[in-house]
């Protein structure tokens, strides 16, 4: 069946998984995210590491897409394009319908801040603060009032179910329990897309399935989830699995549940 046919009506696929060339990309006209011809170049003083050397991603809103492959593939250099934590140096990234390509480091910023919410594998909490105030920062960048902050802290935090840990500090938490204040921060802002880099690499298997639970409930509400994972199980639960080798997209199947 012609790939762009099956693309567009997942349900028309005859089987479990669609493989594409290299070379093929599953393109989205309602893209919310779009990368054309993205290449990295790391820069050292002596030498010159080309993380990703060509690719071309169509993300829909609402979708739900894992990003695998071995280490060093550029998963995570991608994974720091698509949340405008760096810029591409070649090609272009459309992401909302904005170029975000060029802008600079405040621009940036303000995208990121509107658009995205970050999970990562070390959880990133500052320990000297509580959970609730962890969770406000995001906020602080854009002038909510502190008593409307800690009000939205506290919503996010019931959301993952960490209202009775608000007034934790993250030493006083499970690693499972601090990667959901984690998501809690993630969400505050109502990000439309949340993008998590190996959100489970630290947890055990238990607190590795009560956050992937997290994942699905956010992406069932309407958000687009993509999550960057080593294990065949965690990407299991994507609708999409999106495989990098070498700085390129070497497979992308949609996969039908
Ligand atoms: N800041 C940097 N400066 C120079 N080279 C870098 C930098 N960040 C990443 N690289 C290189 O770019 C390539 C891709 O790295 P990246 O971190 O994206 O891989 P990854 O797929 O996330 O790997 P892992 O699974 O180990 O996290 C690697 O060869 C890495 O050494
Ligand atoms: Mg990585």
């Amino acid at each position: 069946m012609d790939p762009e046919i099956t693309q567009q009506n997942p349900a028309l696929t005859d089987s479990p998984t669609q493989v594409l060339s290299p070379t093929q990309s599953i393109d989205k006209t309602d893209a919310v995210i779009k990368l054309n011809e993205v290449k990295k170049i790391y820069k050292t003083q002596s030498v010159s590491v080309e993380a990703l050397r060509g690719i071309n991603l169509s993300i829909s809103t609402s979708e739900f897409i894992a990003i695998m492959g071995a280490s060093g593939s550029g998963k995570s250099t991608l994974m720091h394009i698509m949340g405008c934590l760096d810029i591409p140096t070649f090609g272009s990234y459309i992401l909302a319908g904005q170029d975000v390509s060029g802008l600079n480091e405040i621009e940036l910023a303000a995208v990121r801040n509107r658009q995205i919410g970050f999970v990562f594998q070390a959880f990133n909490l500052l320990p000297g603060l509580t959970a609730a105030k962890n969770v406000e920062l995001p906020l602080m960048y854009g002038g909510v009032s502190p008593k409307e902050r800690h009000q939205r802290a506290l919503e996010s935090l019931e959301a993952v179910n960490m209202g009775n840990r608000a007034f934790h500090k993250p030493g006083e938490l499970s690693g499972g329990q601090q990667q959901r204040i984690a998501i809690a921060r993630a969400l505050v802002t109502q990000p439309a897309i949340i993008l998590a880099d190996e959100p489970t690499g630290n947890l055990d298997s238990l607190s590795t399935n009560e956050i992937l639970d997290i994942f699905i409930q956010l992406n069932n509400q309407g958000r687009t989830v993509v999550l960057i994972t080593h294990e065949n199980e965690v990407a299991a639960i994507a609708k999409r699995v999106v495989h990098l080798k070498d700085g390129l997209i070497i497979s992308d199947e949609l996969v039908s549940k």
